[in-house]
């Protein structure tokens, strides 16, 4: 785990699990070598259970967010204004299945099934990201969808490409380069309208008005108020805090809203010489928690679409089983394994 010395040469750990007494110690001194050392756990590493629970809560509410967030965008997709558009936006919503997908699978890697994961948010047992409660009232929407929650994705994702979980971090990898493109094309939608007619300047700046603060709300609660911040950055899961996360969020979006010729709505955001950073307003944490509580505009309303579409897709994941179950025997019988054929 912690050295090349302990591990094998297919890269696993010479560290089964514990000897029959339970004295984990020498594991416990090895993970925390590892982390120390910036070298990545993998899933047959021996790994504290607190660390393995945080990561399954971690990575379930972050492919939960992936899934349930194609909904708002998917309400656009037979209203886009034009096939390019509408193209392009098909292909986002597709992209966002695919975060879904991987980051299942990840969290597959630590013992648990993405059945037991889809069934724990369909009885909200976990959560997903709180912005995905908001309405998408207009075309606007998609675009400060795309500039503004996933580019509040990727500042809080990049520096999970350094996740001292190996699986979680390679996932965020291919992510962070999707969700560059999908941030891009909100800003390219913006801009359109930005510089359009005077309606569709207005409902540009209709729609950055009401995502701005609950996109400064996805980073999560302030330092002090936050839960599991400081064992996460300990376990280097998490690299930095949220209230340093939102900073640099605030200091990237204000040249940015500048370019596209719209305000941010917050009339105390301005620049810190001393500090060299944005100051800005602050954030209603009342309606954060009760977003957070169940008591957002749509949250029924996504949960309820969400099971709707699982017991809908109930036949295609039978028959994928019963597709693999078939070839499995076959495989059987003409003496062919998974293995032999890999
Ligand atoms: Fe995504
Ligand atoms: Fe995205």
């Amino acid at each position: 785990m912690a050295t090349a010395a302990t591990r094998d040469t297919a890269g696993t750990t010479a560290y089964g699990t514990p000897d029959a007494t339970g004295d984990t110690t020498a594991y416990q001194r090895a993970f925390d070598a590892a982390v120390a050392a910036d070298d990545r756990i993998e899933p047959r590493d021996w790994m504290p259970d607190a660390y393995r629970a945080t990561l399954v809560r971690q990575i379930a509410q972050h492919a939960h967010s992936e899934i349930i967030g194609m909904q708002p965008e998917a309400n656009w997709i037979t209203r886009a204004p034009s096939l390019r558009r509408k193209a392009i936006l098909m292909a986002k919503v597709q992209d966002e299945a695919g975060h879904g997908l991987y980051l299942y699978s990840a969290a597959e890697t630590l013992g648990v099934s993405r059945d037991e994961l889809l069934d724990k948010l369909h009885s909200g047992r976990q959560k997903y990201s709180s912005i995905f409660n908001y309405p998408t009232l207009t075309w606007a929407d998609v675009g400060a969808i795309g500039w503004l929650v996933d580019g509040a994705a990727i500042t809080n994702q990049v520096p999970l490409c350094r996740c001292s979980y190996g699986p979680y971090a390679r996932a965020m990898v291919r992510i962070c380069k999707e969700e560059s493109f999908h941030q891009r094309q909100g800003y390219e939608l913006l801009l359109a309208l930005s510089r359009g007619t005077p309606e569709q300047h207005a409902m540009a700046q209709d729609a950055v008005d009401r995502w701005w603060w609950p996109s400064l709300m996805m980073f999560g609660p302030p330092d002090d108020a936050s839960q599991h911040s400081a064992q996460s950055m300990a376990w280097k899961i998490k690299r930095h805090s949220n209230d340093e996360l939102r900073q640099r969020f605030v200091d990237i979006c204000v040249p940015q809203a500048e370019s596209l010729g719209l305000t941010l709505p917050d009339p105390d955001l301005k620049w810190n010489e001393e500090r060299g950073h944005h100051d800005f307003g602050p954030i209603d944490w009342t309606e954060f928690w009760d977003v957070l509580k169940g008591n957002g505009p749509c949250n029924e309303q996504r949960i309820t679409q969400r099971r709707r579409a699982h017991d809908e897709g109930a036949w295609v994941r039978e028959a994928a089983a019963a597709h693999a179950a078939k070839h499995h025997g076959e495989a059987r019988h003409t003496g062919q394994t998974g293995a032999a054929r890999a």
